[in-house]
């Protein structure tokens, strides 16, 4: 079986992820694997039409695609997806169509699923038969049992190939309507005082209704707002994985491009921040993608806390329920203040000046300390999983997280709970005996409500 394996790490041949396929090409010499740089090669294959030919080439030739791919911020490496990009872009569709295709990723888990489900619904997009995809820890190939669970993984997909098993769709295709939103006259009601607003834009095209809802936001406001566009920054290139980052939060790029600076001073000085992109694919642009990857330089450490924040999207984000969790927990692992997301889909232009205008309100409206929203299973789960990487494995190379972490009170392990650990404790001997037993379990419910209750009653 002739398999192409698509390596999304911008490291190449030191990708993690690589070593996964190789370990597994190594076990199964029946059948050949050609692999593909694509995210460390992709000014190449952008600049190159015969390099990138060549890949698109070999994977018409091949039985199988397999992508392999880090982690990067919820979702694959900006490189990567400029790749899949440049798939559609260039009309390359035919080549992937029919192709059964899984993907193998190394993670610390957070937010995996995300970045499964993109390329899952990419394959859907390029017609593939997609057999599935394995989350691996970084190191999990380290251990025994997980190499045995790879292996098994690999050889039910050569398997499923094999027999060329049927397939189901698991993300039906986008449907995208046209419509041309028209912004009614600047109100200019909303006076921002020394409210900072930064609006950060990609500038990519095709951009849909992404500048209307901009200048229908900001004509809201009386005084200055700032736009910027993302390809006005001198940005040299996407975040390149060498995690240089870790110790102080000095990036390798520094004082080579404008994205730190551009990050320091505007992004982290803003008391607002609102970041406005067309849908590409099944995520916003790859330059988009560029600048939340190379925000990583402030690596486990939120930068936007207290910040109002501000998604305006134009294209179907209704029907990428993936993508809007990719925001939401955004804001909440930044612990930012998300005012709102306003799209175009209404298809109502009256309308949406309306949710604009309100989203224009919102993004100056003091919240008294201690009343934002609080976090839910995307910001409360990805904490303790930073967390519990950065005091273990992690903690050596991201050293100024772990700084943070500890100076922060972000170290809060149920352990270091005493009086829990007593009450546990007590408790745990008390079930042992039958008739005590017998009492407690009456009176849980009971017993479970009771402080809340009181609480309910008497505050
Ligand atoms: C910029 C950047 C962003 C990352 N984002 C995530 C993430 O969102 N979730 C996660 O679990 N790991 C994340 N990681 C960790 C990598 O996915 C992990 O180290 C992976 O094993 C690297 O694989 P590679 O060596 O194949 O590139 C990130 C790492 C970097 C450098």
């Amino acid at each position: 079986m002739n398999i192409v394996v698509l390596n999304g790490s911008p490291k190449g041949e030191l990708s993690v992820t690589l070593q996964y396929v190789r370990y597994a090409a190594q076990k199964f010499p029946q059948h050949t694997f050609r692999f593909f740089p694509v995210a460390q090669k992709i000014r190449k294959l952008e600049m190159d039409d015969a390099s990138f030919r060549e890949v698109i080439d070999a994977v018409r030739e091949a039985d199988a695609v397999l992508w392999a791919f880090p982690l990067y911020f919820l979702l694959v490496c900006s490189q990567y997806k400029r790749f899949i990009e440049m798939i559609f872009e260039r009309n390359q569709l035919p080549a992937f169509q029919g192709k059964y295709a899984a993907a193998i990723s190394t993670s610390v888990h957070f937010f995996d699923h995300t970045a499964h489900n993109y390329i899952h619904a990419i394959c859907d997009d390029l017609q593939m038969k997609y057999l599935g995809g394995y989350s691996a820890d970084m190191y999990d190939l380290m251990k025994k049992p997980e190499r045995k669970r790879w292996l098994f993984f690999a050889e039910t997909f050569a398997d499923a190939v094999s027999r060329r098993i049927p397939t189901a769709i698991a993300y039906p295709p986008l449907t995208s309507r046209a419509f041309k939103y028209e912004p009614g006259p600047s109100a200019a009601t909303i006076d921002a005082g020394a409210h900072k607003i930064l609006v950060i834009v990609d500038g990519q095209e095709p951009s849909g209704n992404v500048n209307g809802l901009i200048s229908s936001l900001t004509g809201n406001f009386r005084g200055a707002v700032e736009v910027v566009r993302l390809t006005d920054i001198d940005i040299k290139g996407g975040c390149l994985g060498c995690c240089k980052c870790g110790l102080d939060n000095v990036c390798e790029y520094e004082g080579k491009d404008g994205f730190i600076d551009f990050y320091n001073e505007k992004v982290k000085r803003a008391d607002a921040v609102v970041f406005a992109g067309a849908i590409h694919d099944r995520y916003l642009s790859a330059t988009w993608k560029t600048f939340f990857d190379r925000s990583f330089f402030n690596t486990h450490v939120p930068t936007l806390i207290g910040k109002k924040i501000a998604f305006l999207i134009s294209g179907p984000l209704g029907q990428i329920p993936n993508l809007r969790q990719i925001l939401e927990a955004y804001g909440e692992f930044q612990q930012a203040d998300l005012a709102g997301i306003v799209t175009d889909e209404t298809g109502d232009s009256r309308q949406m000046d309306r949710m604009l205008a309100e989203l224009a309100g919102r993004l100056v409206r003091p919240v008294p300390e201690g009343c934002t929203r609080p976090m839910t299973f995307l910001g409360v789960g990805g904490r303790k999983i930073f967390r519990d990487e950065v005091y273990g494995k992690l903690r050596f190379v991201f050293q100024s997280d772990h700084r943070y972490y500890k100076k922060h009170g972000l170290y809060d392990f149920p352990q270091k709970n005493h009086k829990v650990r007593r009450m546990n404790l007590i408790m745990t001997l008390l079930t042992k005996v039958p008739r005590v037993r017998k009492k407690l379990l009456k009176a849980l419910k009971d017993e479970m409500v009771k402080p809340v209750k009181y609480i309910a009653e008497n505050r």
